[in-house]
């Protein structure tokens, strides 16, 4: 990973769209439009967490298959986190979770080719590091310092995180689906235990019982009926 540090971005996401090289990332200091998923915008205080976005090429992935991302990025902040004596699950699709806490965030912006080939992945992400007060209305968000109660080195955090990033996207070229799938699993908040969630018809109690081949979320609600989630079609009922 070819790493850029810059001072002021409106969206690391953004900056990174007319990028033609693989691999290359770059993080701010500040972002002043820092954008999170659902059109929310993404709360940092500046110089205080990582902010940064990197782009890939991953031609080798058909569109079917691009929830592989996503999947590593989790599983890869999931790791990072552990290096750190942080213990995180994820949740659902991309959000990394310690406890019901929300400590990262994941942007994935996708262009498919004509040929269903995954042409490009910008990956975005947020994570709290040394932020001790949160003040926009984001539900429930940590930081590494509030966990740990010590500051943490942001460059050596980012660096550490492309070192265990690089590994896990080697993986997506081979034959490693089945780890990779397991890995995000094993990682997954709330999995197979019966909990609170939202969708078209209302509250319902459900549990997680897996991940579909697309990235669906499969929930057994508690009538026995089992529902294949996409992304924003459900969501968890927290706290
Ligand atoms: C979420 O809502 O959970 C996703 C948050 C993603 C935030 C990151 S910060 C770096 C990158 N640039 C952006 O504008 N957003 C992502």
């Amino acid at each position: 990973m070819i790493i850029r540090y810059i001072e002021e971005v409106e969206s690391t996401n953004d900056c990174l769209k007319e990028c033609r090289e693989d691999r290359v990332l770059v993080c701010a200091f500040r972002q002043k439009k820092g954008r999170g998923q659902r059109g929310n915008s993404w709360e940092s205080e500046d110089g205080k967490n990582l902010t940064f976005s990197f782009v890939l090429f991953p031609g080798h992935l058909a569109a079917e298959e691009q929830f592989r991302i996503s999947k590593i990025v989790s599983i890869a902040l999931v790791r990072l986190l552990a290096h750190y004596g942080i213990t995180a699950q994820i949740k659902w699709p991309n959000d990394i979770y310690v406890g019901d806490k929300k400590i990262a965030g994941i942007l994935i912006e996708n262009t498919l080719s004509s040929s269903g080939m995954l042409s490009r992945s910008i990956v975005g992400i947020g994570l709290n590091v040394n932020q001790e007060h949160f003040v926009s209305d984001a539900p429930n968000p940590v930081s590494m310092r509030q966990l740990a109660a010590t500051e943490f080195p942001r460059e050596a955090v980012l660096e550490q995180f492309c070192e265990i990033f690089e590994t896990l996207y080697q993986d997506t070229f081979g034959t490693a689906t089945p780890q990779i799938d397991r890995l995000y699993w094993e990682s997954l908040y709330r999995k197979e235990c019966a909990a609170l969630y939202c969708d078209s018809q209302g509250t319902f109690t459900g549990t997680i019982v897996g991940i579909g081949v697309c990235g669906e979320l499969i929930v057994r609600k508690s009538g026995g009926e089992q529902c294949a989630y996409l992304f924003k079609e459900v969501s968890f009922v927290i706290g």
